[in-house]
């Protein structure tokens, strides 16, 4: 059995203003009636195809602990652990953390590391990926999911195989977290790159071994931290003194970038990391002019752009727009070209130093 561990403590600045502060974009419905997060649960839950979830460990931050509670009620999942961080250490904290939780239990847990994100709209064909990744994990492995780039994409990690993909596991050559252009224009030209697609497998015990080794900063203060945890209404809320220790770093760069035995499982099915709206406007459907607006939203004479309205009251309209974002809510609204999609979250901190 597979135990799902489900992060979401991020805030999601880049999709200012549908995501906010106090309700970030995982839990609000983004594509859909489900949350994002609400899908990865239940994506990661059950026993289908050739595959069975445990239930799921939730590492989030305090603000967030009902809302994570009342969403997964509503889709009838009942969390096996919910860690609650004192303050937001990015993805190598949590993951540890959560490991160190599980090995406790059982040192050969395997754990299913996913981001609450992400679209993925073939479950089924995501799970046959699992599947493909369990012998590798079985291995000893540290073992990630790797997506054909189309793209020169910078706000990606990239996965050079060491050998040809056959399907299953293959060993990796190197993994580069976050290229600038350039690199990464390079590496989509090469071919033999994948995008990582920020989801991980492995056991609890071989992922803290890797810690230890290659990031051994991180572990005394997320280990005290999970010592001195308390339980609080059935939340493990680690210890804020031992946590401040932490450092502020990614898995990415403090263990995938250095591990030495990764292994990949290419995955072609759809997923998309819904990290801006430029992201948000490829995964929706589009008119034959490659324009995405929603309900309440009309384009006239547009071209690859994004209307989307939130607010039932307000009509958005563009006209002879192209490569153009504009998202309208009921108390802001958000303008700009698709290309400056990354700087959105420059408005969030615009607005808070007005605060
Ligand atoms: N609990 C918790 N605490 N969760 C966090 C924290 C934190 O401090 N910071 C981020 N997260 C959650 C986010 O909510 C998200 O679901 C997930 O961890 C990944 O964080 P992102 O900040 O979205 O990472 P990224 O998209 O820039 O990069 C990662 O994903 C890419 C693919 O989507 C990397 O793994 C890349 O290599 C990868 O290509
Ligand atoms: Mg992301």
């Amino acid at each position: 059995k597979i135990h799902p561990v489900i992060l979401c403590g991020g805030s999601g600045t880049r999709l200012w203003p549908l995501s906010r502060k106090s309700y970030p974009k995982q839990f609000t419905p983004m594509m859909g009636d489900e949350t994002l997060f609400q899908g990865t649960a239940l994506r990661l839950s059950g026993a289908t195809d050739g595959i069975a979830f445990e239930k799921p460990v939730i590492v989030t931050n305090s603000d967030f602990r009902f809302v994570v509670t009342e969403q997964l009620s509503r889709v009838g999942i009942d969390p096996g652990a919910i860690l609650i961080e004192p303050a937001g250490r990015n993805t190598a904290p949590a993951v540890l953390a959560a490991a160190l939780h599980l090995e406790a239990r059982d040192p050969d847990a395997i754990m299913l590391v996913a981001p609450s994100d992400h679209l993925i709209r073939d479950a089924a064909g995501f799970h046959a990926a699992i599947a493909r990744g369990l012998p590798s994990v079985d291995a000893g492995h540290l073992t990630l999911f790797g997506i054909t780039p189309d793209r020169p994409e910078t706000g990606y990690g990239y996965l050079q195989l060491a050998e040809a993909a056959n399907g299953g596991p293959v060993p990796l050559h190197s993994f580069v977290e976050k290229p600038d252009a350039e690199t990464a224009a390079r590496m989509l030209s090469d071919g033999s790159y994948l995008w990582n697609a920020g989801i991980f497998l492995f056991r609890a015990r071989d992922i803290v071994a890797a810690f230890e080794r290659l990031a051994a900063e991180v572990v005394p203060p997320v280990g005290a931290a999970l010592r001195q945890a308390e339980v609080d209404l059935g939340f493990l809320r680690l210890d804020p003194e031992a946590w401040d220790a932490a450092p502020d770093i990614s898995i990415d760069y403090a263990v995938m970038e250095k591990a030495e035995d990764l292994h990949v499982v290419p995955y072609d099915g759809d997923w998309s990391d819904l990290g801006g709206w430029d992201a948000v406007w490829r995964a929706s459907e589009m008119d034959d002019d490659g324009n995405a607006a929603g309900e309440g939203a009309t384009a006239i004479d547009c071209r690859n752009t994004l209307l989307r309205s939130d607010s039932e009251r307000l009509e958005l309209v563009g006209i002879g727009l192209d490569d153009m974002i504009a998202v309208a809510m009921k108390d802001a609204v958000l303008v700009a070209p698709k290309s400056r999609a990354q700087d959105v979250k420059k408005a969030v901190s615009a607005l808070r130093e007005k605060e």
